[in-house]
């Protein structure tokens, strides 16, 4: 089992480049593969979840090269995918299921989707019966679950569609599903999510139409290969922006991260906590945003975080709550159930984790009250949840003795090389297997 040793103390500085956006490069690899053409994609994140979509395209007959972050995939077009000779492995990622299971669900072969231990726990109800009204047949485990089977030549017809969650891989799943179905599609949501699908969707010459919380999508287009650019990934630069900020005399440049403003929650919370951030060098990429951000330390006050910018932070609440365990007053979070079918149950996790460490933080039904206090040191669980770990890992930075992080293998979902960059940032982080 992989563990941090966190020794306490370090500060932050000098200029780093994250790994490439999860969920772009999730998207990145699905909409190149069902183009018509070769697509060049650069900046992909090399962690186990895309790898994992990546190999899920190559096994239906994608030929797909892969060379140090660059990324040549030759498209075989809307209806070009094969059968699988095998079960598709989706391991830890819950984007890389449910996407595919949307896409899967209008193809004209049978195919089965299993994950790791964490990911056949996920609901995945949320897509098998809006899928399923679409004509789709899914066969799950009891209570919805994975191994999930698709029967293929289901013929979809388009939905019309109310997401009772505010769930962009919901949203991004029926989409897909919609390309395939005949008529159009419609998906409203109930707040904003993060927009990746329809943004890259219009990148590969799809019209997709966005209006308010509506989205219309007409099925059966045909998708023209297109060159993409994944900027640094703003879940993974969140863990550099509480660590900078709660670290004295820290600062820290984040090259070319993507700040989407479906993604940018993080920054909006940190500063309302009294954080120092900057964004310099805006440029647009490929239709998605991109700023170097500058991070430096800063004093943090606990504060109400508003309802609203819940969806879009969804990932970065576990190094928040760090954020919040460093502040002076109480932090509350209400309305982020989703964080408890997340990789872990975030809420306990960080939670039960941040007791042992000495916080008084305290989960409710749908958030947690954390008091802002001493951290001291202690041996944690992550519960192979990525973010978990990455997140006790920052909380080092203000800690009074070493933190123990157990199980942490599965940082290497969305950041491979955490421990390098960290390192060289100012972490005092050792790896042991
Ligand atoms: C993602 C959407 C979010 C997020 C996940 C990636 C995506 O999940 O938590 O890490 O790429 O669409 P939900 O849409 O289920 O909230």
């Amino acid at each position: 089992m992989t563990c941090f040793l966190c020794s306490p103390g370090g500060l932050l500085s000098g200029s780093i480049r994250v790994p490439g956006d999860k969920s772009i490069s999730h998207r990145s690899i699905i909409l190149s593969s069902i183009a018509d053409g070769v697509s060049h994609i650069s900046g992909f994140l090399e962690g186990e979840d895309s790898l994992n979509t990546l190999k899920a395209f190559q096994s239906m007959g994608v030929v797909i090269n892969r060379n140090a972050g660059q990324i040549v995939v030759h498209g075989v077009g809307l209806k070009g995918l094969k059968a699988p000779t095998r079960k598709m492995d989706m391991g830890n990622s819950g984007t890389a299921m449910r996407l595919l299971l949307g896409l899967l669900a209008g193809q004209d072969f049978d195919s089965q989707l299993i994950g790791d231990e964490s990911l056949s726990t996920r609901p995945m109800n949320r897509v098998i019966k809006p899928l399923e009204s679409m004509g789709a047949k899914i066969g799950s485990q009891d209570g919805g679950t994975a191994p999930l089977s698709i029967k293929g030549d289901s013929h979809l017809k388009a939905i019309d569609y109310d997401l009772p969650m505010a769930s962009a891989q919901v949203k991004s799943c029926i989409l897909l599903a919609g390309l395939y179905a005949e008529g159009e599609t419609v998906v409203r949501e109930p707040a904003p999510t993060r927009d990746h699908s329809e943004r890259m969707l219009r990148g590969f010459g799809c019209d997709v139409i966005s209006n308010g919380n509506e989205i219309r999508m007409a099925g059966l287009q045909s998708l023209k290969a297109t060159d993409i650019d994944v900027p640094a990934d703003i879940s993974s630069a969140a863990f550099f922006m509480v660590a900078a900020s709660i670290a004295p005399n820290s600062e820290i440049k984040l090259e070319h991260v993507g700040v989407n403003p479906t993604r940018t929650g993080v920054i909006n919370i940190l500063r309302l906590m009294g954080a120092d951030i900057s964004l310099d060098n805006q440029k647009n990429v490929g239709g998605e945003p991109v700023v170097d951000i500058t991070v430096r330390s800063a004093r943090l006050k606990g504060i109400v975080i508003p309802k609203e910018l819940v969806p879009l932070a969804i990932d970065e609440f576990p190094v928040l709550f760090v954020a919040a365990a460093c502040a002076d007053g109480e932090t509350l979070l209400t309305g982020a159930e989703e964080l408890r079918v997340k990789e872990s149950d975030r809420i306990q996790a960080m939670a039960d984790g941040l007791n042992i460490l000495g916080i008084d933080a305290r989960p409710t039904v749908d958030g947690i009250r954390i008091q802002g206090g001493i951290l001291n040191g202690g041996e944690v669980e992550s519960h192979g949840d990525h973010r978990i770990a990455m997140a006790f890992s920052v909380a080092s930075l203000r800690a009074k003795f070493e933190i123990k992080i157990n199980n942490c293998a599965n940082v290497n979902t969305s950041f491979p090389g955490f421990v390098e960059l960290a390192s060289n940032a100012g972490l005092r982080i050792v790896s042991h297997d």
